[in-house]
């Protein structure tokens, strides 16, 4: 093993118990500094994404037979700084992950698994979770075409701000949903043709008026009453993909299913209309090509990424482990934009 002069502990947090309240449920343990084997390396974490999904990865909701004490955490941004024998990293790398347990101050990786960055750079961190979610799904499940009019619900969220953008370098005309007018800014900013506030204006009505043959496709989030104005609305041959249901999330019944769902078949039916799930772990062998591909549009200035972390918040600003609470409740205010992180270790 090779490497810089590494701690005897580390501190990662860990959920207790299953719940999807993660403040009640979360705290930091300490354990000896794993060494890393054959192919293996040790990363150091620097920026950690917080994910809507964080509370339902609490809440054993992707795996109902969790052990607990669980890790948690689903990605980040970080320095290899020790490795095993025969591994392709070696220290002072810059790489990027996404892998169950990130929330930690270091972590024992397969090289395998890591994405080369030229730099630690917070504004990575989208591409890998939040922007591969919206990058494949609409290419590989929405079919998006040059012309097309595409919705994005929770367009200024940290998956949403990637699929406006995407939509957009693919031709669409592209509608995102909001709850502020510091949303709405930054929707324009980012190239969204109609950023619609639904809290000042009705989404239904919009949609009725200004697109009366529908939207070809719907990049979903939020469930409920959302979801039945974006079916109610789809065009013919239109196609909505269920990325999430984030009304429901926090309530400890879990998933709140939309209040129609017994009229869906009819709806379809009749346009001819699609519905299609989309869970990226379920997409692993497109991960690599399209973080690439988001990287290298960033590069050229084609795709912009944006971060919170935590600066204009009230717990803010996001740095170390023990904000990783905070910066979720966050998530759950709206009152985020782009993509929200934590930073374990700011420089001084
Ligand atoms: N299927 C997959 O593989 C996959 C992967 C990544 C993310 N997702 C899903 O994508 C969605 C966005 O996740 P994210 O992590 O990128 O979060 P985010 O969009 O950064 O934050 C959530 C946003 O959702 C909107 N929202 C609407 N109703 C809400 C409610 N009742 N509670 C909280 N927020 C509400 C808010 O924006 P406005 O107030 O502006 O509407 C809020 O800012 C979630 O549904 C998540 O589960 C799915």
């Amino acid at each position: 093993m090779s490497g810089k002069e590494l701690p005897k502990t580390i501190r990662k947090l860990v959920a207790t118990r299953a719940s999807p309240k993660f403040r009640e449920v979360v705290s930091i343990v300490t354990e000896p500094t794993p060494k890393p084997g054959d192919g293996e390396v040790l990363v150091k974490n620097r920026f950690v994404g917080i994910n809507a999904s964080d509370i339902n990865f609490t809440a054993a909701r992707y795996n109902p037979d969790a052990k607990f004490p669980m890790e948690i955490g689903f990605e980040a941004v970080a320095e290899v700084v020790a490795a095993g024998p025969n591994a392709l990293y070696k220290p002072g790398q810059a790489v990027m992950y996404m892998q169950y347990g990130a929330f930690s101050e270091y972590k024992l990786m397969k090289d395998k698994l890591l994405v080369p960055l030229p730099k630690l750079k917070a504004e990575y961190l989208p591409f890998i979770l939040s922007g591969n979610t919206a990058a494949i799904s609409l290419d590989k499940v929405g079919h998006i075409k040059s012309g097309e009019t595409v919705l994005i619900t929770a367009a200024a969220g940290g998956t949403g701000q990637i699929a406006v953008q995407w939509a957009k370098l693919k031709g669409c005309h592209v509608i995102g949903t909001c709850s502020s007018e510091d949303k709405m800014k930054f929707l324009k900013e980012i190239g969204c043709d109609r950023p619609v506030n639904y809290k000042t204006e009705n989404l239904r009505e919009v949609l009725k008026k200004e697109y009366p043959k529908g939207v070809d496709v719907v990049y979903e989030t939020i469930g409920g009453d959302m979801f039945d104005t974006c079916v109610e609305n789809l065009a013919l041959h239109g196609r909505l993909i269920i990325i999430g249901y984030i009304e429901g999330y926090e309530s400890d019944k879990g998933y709140k299913p939309a209040s129609t769902l017994t009229t869906l078949p009819s709806m379809l039916l009749r346009k001819s209309a699609s519905v299609g799930g989309f869970f990226l772990p379920q997409f692993a062998e497109d991960s690599a090509p399209y973080v690439m591909k988001q990287i290298q549009y960033y590069n050229e200035g084609k795709l912009k990424s944006f971060v919170d972390l935590g600066q204009k918040a009230s717990a803010g600003p996001f740095n170390g482990l023990e904000k990783i609470v905070d910066a979720v409740e966050h998530l759950y205010s709206k009152k985020s934009i782009g993509k929200i992180i934590v930073d374990l270790n700011p420089k001084k």
